[in-house]
């Protein structure tokens, strides 16, 4: 049969079924958000089961601590109602709560999390702050540790709307370009880029951060699923490269990821 001509015609129902099951679980997943949801840019979801398990397992390769210790600051943070009610009630609070969700779905920022527990670094910086939500989540993180600081970077002065009470004392936010203000933040011990999502500038903060960066210090993009530039980052200053993907298990988006450039002892 598969030697036949008539067999692309035999196999089509069958093939029209498999794609047809794979979009009807979008366009459920879609019609779901477009009902349920108010975002419109820097969407926030779920990672499935199966997806924490594997980003446990890649945050203990990049820093190089035990996945059952990793495993356990991934429950810390999916169970910290602390964390959670704060971000719901500064969301009710903000004057921007008609385009954002209260509910906290971290997807990957779990894995930064993760990793400044693993790691305690002295000093996280992240640009691209928006809401907050990630500058919230590692605030946690340094609290729980006990030690270190976030300075977040945004050129929106009205971002950062969630970072406040607590966490607010664990964080610096700056108003400015990230890559002219990446000088004057002083030693890093982790970096997260997400900013301005371009190439260009993807490279210059890694430029920019690279003087004033620990030299175990991990460097995030959260751009890498779609730009080579920290893989290119990586190579020329000889670190490893790795790129987490994203399974969202509640929305319609492909989700994003985590790369990461780190030194290369800890391969
Ligand atoms: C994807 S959002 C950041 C999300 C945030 N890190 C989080 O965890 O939810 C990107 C942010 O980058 C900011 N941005 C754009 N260009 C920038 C630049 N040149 N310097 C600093 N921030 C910039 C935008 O205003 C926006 O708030």
């Amino acid at each position: 049969m598969a030697r036949s001509r008539i067999a692309p015609a035999a196999a089509f129902p069958m093939r029209l079924v498999q794609v047809s099951q794979f979009n009807y679980r979008n366009l459920r997943l879609s019609v779901r958000w477009l009902l349920r949801s108010r975002e419109s840019t820097n969407y926030t979801y779920n990672l499935t089961p199966l997806n924490h398990e594997h980003l446990a397992w890649f945050i203990s390769s990049v820093s190089g601590r035990p996945v059952t210790e990793i495993r356990g600051y991934i429950e810390e943070i999916k169970t910290d109602t602390e964390l959670h009610e704060h971000i719901r009630r500064a969301t009710e609070r903000s004057a921007r709560r008609g385009i954002a969700d209260t509910e906290f779905r971290p997807g990957r920022r779990i894995g930064w999390y993760a990793l400044a527990r693993a790691l305690r670094p002295h000093h996280v910086v992240e640009t691209g702050t928006d809401k907050g939500l990630g500058a919230c989540i590692l605030a946690a993180a340094m609290l729980r540790n006990g030690v270190g600081r976030v300075t977040t970077i945004d050129v929106n002065p009205d971002s950062g709307y969630l970072v406040s009470g607590s966490y607010a004392s664990a964080v610096d936010h700056l108003i400015g370009d990230s890559a002219n203000l990446l000088g004057q933040v002083g030693p890093v011990g982790m970096f997260i880029h997400d900013s301005l999502h371009t190439y260009e500038h993807e490279m210059a903060e890694f430029r920019a951060v690279a003087p004033h960066l620990s030299p175990d210090g991990p460097v995030l993009s959260d751009h890498a699923r779609w730009s080579g530039a920290l893989s290119d980052w990586a190579q020329s200053t000889g670190r490893q490269f790795l790129f987490f993907c994203e399974e969202p298990s509640d929305i319609w988006h492909p989700g994003n990821g985590i790369g990461v450039a780190f030194p290369a002892r800890h391969a």
